[in-house]
């Protein structure tokens, strides 16, 4: 079957009228790898990864994007404005490209990954650098948004949320049911309010039977939900999440109290091992802010919660590809020169023994 994208595939769910314009460069439908090596080692019962990364501009946004530009498309906007640590503005501009608007995107001056910011530029976006963080962009996107005629697209505007709940949608469908617990990285918090309010949707209209867990997993420097409070001068090698002050702050707390589940930190360090056991052991390369979920759920392993029976899918929001930076300077001093000789290459590589 060819794959609609997820306007017209689930427009039972959606807001979509007659006058909608069906927008899409195939968003959704991504795929649920299980684990081979780490759910033994966890002690978990099935290990899943939901790779969002392979969504069209690489991250989960394009979900929610693609629903927010048609509407804003449908209701005669003709500009489009967002605050972005990266993935939304890639998104933003795909889409508003796509549906030939125009796209303003203020991002935080120098804490933005490299591909995601080549995304906006590539696409014509307006390209605002704050000389502040993702916070002070986003109020200031809400005060252009409320005074003047540019439609906002950040997950504050519902449409978004509307859009990324059709990935808990997917999960069901995938599952015949649902996990145990489903795993995230929160930053904005839109996500974990989107995951929820999808699988709530879907038990009310009786698709499941269940309701999962909800763990939401921030960085120790930018975690405002644990705290309880915001942080004025978030910190994280994880630049996406890098956020004091969540916009959807209530939707995560429902999340995880309704679901009894838990909003936990992990490290820059641990986030950094996630990322590297993702790409080593499973053949999955996702930015960093995306191994959170698997970086919280190892925490959780360690604290002995898992014992082997338990279904539990973590999120990997965004592709390894946004942030090559990151991933080379991990890797330093591995890249070997060689001479342009064949015995050279041979002789480094020690290669021994009978030609085949
Ligand atoms: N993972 C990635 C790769 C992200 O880009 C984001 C958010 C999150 C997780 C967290 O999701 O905000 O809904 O809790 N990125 C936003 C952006 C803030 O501007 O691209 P959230």
């Amino acid at each position: 079957m060819r794959w609609p994208g997820i306007l017209a595939y689930f427009a039972e769910y959606l807001p979509v009228t007659a006058a909608t314009p069906l927008l899409t460069l195939e968003e959704g439908n991504t795929p649920l790898i299980r684990s081979t090596s780490l759910e033994k080692r966890l002690r978990i019962g099935a290990l899943f990864f939901k790779f969002e990364g392979m969504n069209p501009t690489g991250s989960f946004k394009d979900r929610g994007m693609v629903v927010a530009i048609a509407k804003a498309k449908e209701e005669g906007k003709e500009v489009v404005m967002c605050a972005s640590t990266g993935n939304t503005s890639a998104s933003a501009a795909a889409y508003a490209r796509r549906a030939g608007l125009s796209c303003i995107v203020l991002i935080p001056q120098g804490k933005i990954a490299l591909g995601k910011l080549s995304q906006a530029l590539m696409h014509g976006a307006r390209v605002l650098a704050v000389r502040g963080n993702f916070d002070d962009a986003l109020r200031i996107v809400r005060f252009i948004t409320a005074n003047y005629p540019v439609a906002l697209v950040n997950s504050i505007n519902p449409y978004r949320i509307e859009g990324q709940k059709t990935a808990a949608f997917e999960v069901v469908e995938w599952l015949e049911g649902v996990p145990d617990i489903l795993a995230l990285p929160v930053g904005n918090a839109g996500n974990i309010t989107a995951y929820w309010r999808g699988f709530k949707e879907f038990f009310e209209r009786g698709k499941t039977r269940a309701l999962p867990k909800m763990f939401g997993f921030q960085a120790e420097g930018a975690c405002p939900l644990v705290l309880g409070r915001p942080v004025e001068n978030p910190q994280t090698v994880a630049t996406a999440i890098r956020i004091g002050n969540p916009a959807s702050w209530k939707g995560a707390i429902a999340a995880r109290d309704e679901s009894g589940g838990l909003i936990d930190a992990v490290s820059d360090e641990e986030i950094l091992l996630a990322q590297r056991t993702l790409a080593e052991e499973e053949g999955l390369f996702v930015e960093p802010a995306s191994a959170a979920s698997l970086a919280g759920v190892m925490k959780k392993a360690r604290e002995g919660m898992f014992r082997g029976k338990e279904t539990v899918v973590c999120i990997l929001t965004g592709h390894g590809l946004k942030d090559p930076d990151i991933a080379v300077r991990q890797n330093e001093g591995k890249i070997e020169e060689v001479e342009p000789r064949e015995e050279a290459v041979v002789e480094l590589l020690g290669l021994r023994g009978e030609r085949p």
